[in-house]
């Protein structure tokens, strides 16, 4: 499993650190274990305040996983359903402890009606095995269920159109920790305008569940910015402390 995990960090091109060996000694090195170096975590920041939609106003409060999914299917609340060939609604466990949440479904994603299928989502694969999770052992969805034309920046009426439908998905999964890739889904999450470079492995707490989330690049900036490889690492580390925590305490 330990020599899985090292092959996945160094898949994501994440140095495993080697231990100097006592004087003298000429073993082979050992590698040291990520997960023995997570560095301590910050006080929690106080609760960010849930933002101005309830689920109940929009009738989705009794909705189940499949009335949900049915529900974004025929959504056409806002333009997006004219240019879409599919929603993108989320995959995973329904039970998951771990949600990750993108921004929008890209070209492939609308194509194959999942989230997270392209290059993008190859990497954010490996990094959920440098944390010894596999795919369909978390949940993944985004802040929008359809793809913006061109992959452009969602419009936040479009945002605004799909996001009881997240704030369901996130009622009915309660995770123990919501993992933000990105810019669109830090801002749309926090209601914030920070960098991502400012707001990443901040430990905070989200809504009014007090849901731990933490903020991380997103996997298609890394593809263009490699060298934040390491960042995402730590933030990875971070995250799964919090989760290490979360569990504790409950
Ligand atoms: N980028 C995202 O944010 N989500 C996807 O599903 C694919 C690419």
């Amino acid at each position: 499993m330990e020599a899985r995990r090292l092959a996945y960090l160094q898949a994501l091109d994440i140095q495993a650190w080697e231990l100097r060996q006592p004087d003298g000694l000429t073993e082979q090195s050992a590698v040291e274990q990520p997960h023995t170096r997570i560095p301590p975590v910050e006080p929690i920041e106080a609760a960010v305040p849930p933002l101005d939609f309830s689920v109940d106003a929009d009738g989705l409060g009794q909705y189940d996983w499949k009335q949900l999914q049915g529900a974004v299917r025929q959504c056409m609340a806002c333009d997006l359903h004219k240019s879409r060939q599919q929603t993108v609604f989320g995959v995973g466990d329904e039970h998951a402890e771990w949600m990750i949440i993108g921004e929008a479904p890209g070209a492939q994603e609308d194509k194959l009606g999942e989230p997270f299928v392209g290059p993008a989502g190859k990497l954010l694969d490996q990094m959920l095995r440098a944390m010894g999770l596999e795919r369909q052992t978390v949940y993944i969805t985004n802040i929008i269920k359809c793809r913006p034309p061109g992959n452009r920046d969602p419009r936040p009426q479009e945002s605004a159109a799909c996001h009881a439908y997240l704030l369901r998905q996130i009622e009915l999964l309660k995770p123990k920790l919501i993992l933000a890739v990105g810019r669109v889904a830090a801002h749309h999450l926090l209601d914030s305008n920070e960098t991502v470079g400012r707001l990443r492995g901040r430990p905070m707490r989200w809504g009014e569940a007090s849901i731990p989330l933490l903020v991380t690049y997103h996997p298609a900036y890394l593809l263009h910015n490699p060298a934040d490889k390491g960042k995402v690492w730590q933030d990875l580390q971070t995250a799964m402390t919090m989760m290490q925590e979360n569990t504790q305490d409950n």
